[in-house]
């Protein structure tokens, strides 16, 4: 398989990205995303969008998630693709953006409950920071200290 592809999401992904994730408004992210302070990223393998994630390299105009920039949201991953290293390709692909930036850290946020990202973000070397309550949970945010 060749090596996935990421790269800032485009209105023709529309199909795919409902696939990845229905019921978001994928084309107000698309919109929204300037390149610069709001990135909307996609992962491509076997020529498919099978992935996406935002990335706040500054502060958005409205809401920050309880979390200052740099900070990743929103990532998914295509249900049936799981679990084959995609996530953290996109996380990976996000740390280096915001390196290159100039930002010497990146934040994530992830409820509790969600006991397998969390775990991928340990993984990936990201170190609580924060908790607050969220609904009936908590979000934990945490951090990564970049290389
Ligand atoms: C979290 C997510 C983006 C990770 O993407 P991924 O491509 O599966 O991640 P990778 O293949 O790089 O890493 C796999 C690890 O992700 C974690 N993971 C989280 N949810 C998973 C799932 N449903 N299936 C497989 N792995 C999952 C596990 O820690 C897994 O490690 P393991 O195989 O040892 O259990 C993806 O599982 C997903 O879209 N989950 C639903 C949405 C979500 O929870 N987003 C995060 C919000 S902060």
């Amino acid at each position: 398989m060749p090596l996935p592809l990421i790269r800032d999401a485009a209105m023709a992904d529309l199909a795919a990205l409902e696939l990845c994730y229905p019921g978001v408004d994928h084309a107000g992210r698309i919109r929204g995303a300037d390149g610069l302070a709001v990135r909307y990223l996609v992962i491509e393998s076997g020529g498919e969008v099978t992935g996406f994630g935002r990335l706040f390299l500054a502060a958005p105009l409205s809401g920050g998630a309880g979390l200052p920039p740099p900070r990743v949201s929103n990532l998914n991953v295509r249900p049936d693709l799981r679990g084959r290293g995609l996530g953290s390709a996109l996380v990976r692909e996000m740390e280096r953006l915001a390196r290159a930036a100039g930002h010497g850290v990146l934040h994530i946020g992830v409820s509790r409950e969600n006991e397998r990202a969390l775990a991928l973000y340990r993984r990936l070397g990201y170190d609580p920071l924060a908790e607050q309550p969220e609904g009936t949970g908590t979000r934990v945010y945490l951090v990564k200290r970049l290389a």
